[in-house]
């Protein structure tokens, strides 16, 4: 056994808080033993303290201010498990600037001051873990920062928000609308109550920009990434998809390109292939394809979120952050994170795309629509229809599915904004990529 025992700070007693305080608790001579390094948790703060808790702790670890954890001089490691940006924003950089290395699941916080936050962490030496601000339980960070450190990684594509991963799966197997698959994952208690970021795509964008950064050792903000949500996704779409071999998942795009060494970073609905591993994540799961270039192909699954997934993340990133606590200047830290990157316009992206349009069934719409996408040199691997509704004036209207060639958004972005004068065709056309996953 390693010197002292090492003292835990621990901020945040919610769900995640508490799974970590039970662990720590009930696997505590596991944990001591595969350490090697004896430690206790020596404060708590939180920010209630009369709340009626789930877990019993003794009421002298309990305190309703965290600068307490802080200023503490007997506390070693920092754990902020307290959720939004502001508290623990200024909880993280006080701890590293008072040299107590933390670890945190908070991915809105990393989001948005990761850039700073990392960059303090590399100054002052002080480590900041965040295996649990991605994905839950599934080990990507320490996955990316040792076992693939030899990888230049070319590209990183994953599911990583459960609960639209649970309601895109229940829309396709049951034929439910978006609406009602998200109350059935709210009574069921996998969505937040404000399920809002969940469905438009910015938990996944808050994720993605973590992982992006982390791979590439660059500073990224949320203005760098293109976001849409699952909202617009209707169960007419999963009758098209699987008719065409393909299933809708919300995917993150994070690719590397070469040529300019810039950034594509992008969150959409998508059409992946149903052969593709991803296709068959299903429910409150996740899933992240990272591409080396020296490794190729791997894929991490698992629980993206809950109590015990996310617990056992951070409990990894303490053990880590102990260990390094007996052997200073350890870890140096995966990336500088000073690397200057492009990010790729949108405008510049390139893939095959799905689009269904809502069309009058008359003469000429197909003609018409067939005619544009010719102007801009856009070529059509397929389509499809289906009668969609008659209107109250008695005039029908169908569902006409176009599959795309592979082009730069730009060109389908005009080939839509021209035939959107056409009264015959609805102005909102629906838009998802589609991922082949192979390149
Ligand atoms: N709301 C998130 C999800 C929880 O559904 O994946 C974990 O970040």
């Amino acid at each position: 056994m390693k010197g002292e025992t090492l003292q835990l700070g621990l901020a945040g007693m919610g769900t995640v808080g508490t799974g970590v305080y039970e662990t720590l608790c009930r696997n505590y001579s596991l944990l001591e033993a595969r350490a090697q390094i004896s430690f206790a948790v020596k404060r708590i703060a939180v920010r209630d303290l009369a709340r009626a808790r789930e877990v019993e702790v003794p009421a002298d670890l309990l305190t309703d201010d965290w600068h307490e954890l802080v200023n503490d001089p007997e506390i070693d490691i920092i754990i902020e498990l307290i959720g939004g940006t502001t508290d623990a924003y200024a909880l993280i950089k006080a701890a590293i600037l008072a040299g107590k290395p933390v670890v945190t699941g908070n991915k809105a916080v990393l989001a948005k001051y990761g850039s700073e936050l990392f960059q303090l962490s590399a100054e002052k030496g002080t480590p900041l873990y965040f295996e649990a601000s991605c994905g839950g339980g599934i080990p990507i960070v320490q996955c990316l920062q040792n076992s693939l450190i030899c990888n230049k990684v070319e590209s990183i594509v994953g599911i990583i928000n459960g609960t639209s991963n649970y309601i895109l799966s229940s829309m396709r197997e049951t034929g439910e609308t978006m609406r009602d698959a998200l109350e059935k994952a709210q009574a069921l208690g996998f969505a937040e109550a404000d399920p809002s970021f969940d469905i438009n795509g910015w938990d996944a964008a808050h994720k993605a920009l973590i992982l992006a950064m982390l791979a590439y050792g660059t500073p990224l903000s949320a203005d760098k990434i293109s976001v849409y949500g699952i909202e617009r996704v209707e169960s007419v779409d999963f009758r098209f998809a699987e008719q065409l071999g393909y299933t809708i998942k919300l995917l993150v795009v994070i690719k590397h390109h070469e040529e300019n060494d810039s950034l594509e970073l992008r969150v959409q609905p998508s059409f992946v292939p149903k052969q593709h591993l991803l296709a068959s994540v299903d429910g409150v799961f996740n899933a992240i394809a990272v591409k080396g270039d020296v490794v190729g192909e791997t894929i991490f699954y698992g629980r993206g979120a809950g109590k015990n997934p996310t617990a056992s993340a951070v409990i990894g990133d303490v053990v880590l952050a102990m260990r390094e606590c007996h052997l200073p200047g350890y870890h140096t830290g995966f990336q500088p994170y000073t690397k200057q990157m492009d990010v790729l316009p949108m405008a510049e992206t390139v893939t095959p795309y799905y689009v269904r349009f809502r069309v009058q069934d008359k003469h000429g719409v197909i003609a018409s629509i067939a005619a544009m996408l010719a102007k801009y040199d856009i070529g059509i691997s397929g389509t499809t229809s289906t009668m969609c509704e008659v209107d109250a004036n008695g005039v029908r209207w169908n569902h006409l599915v176009f599959m795309i060639h592979a082009c730069k958004w730009v060109r389908l972005k005009y080939v839509l904004r021209e035939l959107a004068t056409n009264d015959a065709i609805d102005r909102h056309p629906v838009v998802f990529r589609i991922e082949d996953l192979n390149s």
